[in-house]
């Protein structure tokens, strides 16, 4: 696949001086390119993340599987094949590549699609991987179609093609690159286009946390934290993290917090209870801006449907998020349906906002709740 690189960043300067020039460029757009993190083994920022897959907790099919696959890239001495993790937000999918990379004895370069604008971005961190390291691209579906199409090759045959310069002065040019394995992460595999999916070797989808897993992984952390807890409090963290170990350790280190300022080392029962009433976070994890969208929907567009655009206006919220990080636990929890029409409340909601739902409504609801 052919891209013309850099025709819209440094076309006819690499057109007059060649090749030599585009490595120069490439290695200078590297250098300024901030927003990306080299990430060894001792400058992991996030202490609370495990760096092996025996710590990894949860996640056992996809867990599973990748450690046969790395033993085997490992005997061949080969990078591991490209891996593409999908499923919702804070379910691990940096941590998990950050997991291979270190179980491969490779570093890992951090970006993400909206960070990537130019191709150049991105041949310039091609051009500086070395041997069988990890590229992580985090929301790869929002990678722009001619810095997506830079990757085709790349990942295909490990070179960089394109074409330099415009007309018949034009020509092709082939840089050849280290062998890497890209991990890419979206919250949207739809939206991902069939030529980039299909090169992938390895595809895995990460789950919601069951409760054990999600206490498992408090314990640890907690630990980590230095800060002794009880079956009680972890459980009650558990319950409000939303399957997702993010909103757990958010939740361990506020209720640390309020330990630390109540002077004990303890979490204990009454502890995590007083610091999750002080968060407004209810029993299943519900925060205030899940209610307002429950209330929303029930209150001013009676029950629904609305469209979602119409429904994060009211609330003042940012229609991205309520799609992305609200909508998908209270779809899991059975408390709202994404319909052709729009979002509607269900009989859940009601019962847990404690409102009222009459016959002709509840029984128009019951064709969702199927
Ligand atoms: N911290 C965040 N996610 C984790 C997981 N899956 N296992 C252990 N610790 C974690």
């Amino acid at each position: 696949m052919e891209n013309n690189l850099f025709k819209s960043t440094a076309g006819n300067a690499a057109e007059r001086a060649g090749n030599k020039k585009i490595k120069n460029n490439i290695k200078n757009d590297i250098k300024n390119f901030s927003h990306t993190k080299t990430v060894s083994d001792a400058e992991l920022e996030n202490k609370l993340r495990p760096l092996k897959l025996t710590e990894y907790i949860g996640q056992a099919p996809i867990k599973n599987s990748i450690e046969v696959y790395i033993q085997a890239a490992k005997k061949r001495s080969e990078p591991l094949d490209h891996v593409l993790l999908y499923g919702p937000p804070g379910l691990g999918k940096t941590t998990l590549s950050i997991i291979i990379a270190n179980e491969m004895g490779s570093n890992i370069k951090i970006t993400s699609g909206p960070v990537l604008s130019r191709a150049a971005d991105l041949a310039g961190i091609l051009t500086n991987l070395q041997a069988n390291d990890v590229l992580f691209i985090d929301e790869i579906h929002r990678l722009n179609p001619t810095v997506e199409e830079i990757l085709y090759s790349a990942m295909e045959d490990y070179t960089l093609d394109f074409i330099s310069g415009k007309g018949a002065g034009a020509s092709n040019v082939r840089i050849p690159l280290k062998p890497f394995t890209l991990i890419g992460a979206t919250t949207k595999a739809g939206n991902i286009s069939a030529p980039l999916r299909d090169r992938f070797g390895v595809l895995g989808r990460l789950e919601p946390y069951t409760l054990e897993e999600l206490s498992a992984i408090i314990k640890r952390n907690a630990k980590i934290l230095n800060i002794d807890t009880d079956e009680n409090s972890v459980l009650e963290i558990a319950k409000r993290s939303r399957g997702t170990p993010r909103v757990a350790n958010r939740i361990l280190k506020r209720i640390r917090d309020y330990a630390e300022v109540a002077g004990s080392s303890k979490i204990t029962n009454e502890i995590a209870k007083n610091s999750l009433n002080i968060m407004n976070m209810d029993e299943l994890g519900l925060d205030n801006i899940d209610r307002l969208i429950l209330n929303a929907i029930i209150d001013k567009f009676n029950g629904g449907p609305v469209g979602v655009e119409a429904l994060a206006a009211s609330i003042g919220e940012d229609t991205h998020t309520v799609e992305d990080v609200y909508e998908p636990y209270l779809i899991r929890l059975g408390f709202i349906a994404r319909s052709p029409r729009g979002r509607v409340a269900l009989i859940g909601a009601y019962k847990h906002l404690h409102k009222k739902i009459n016959k002709k409504m509840a029984e128009q609801l019951s064709f969702y709740e199927e």
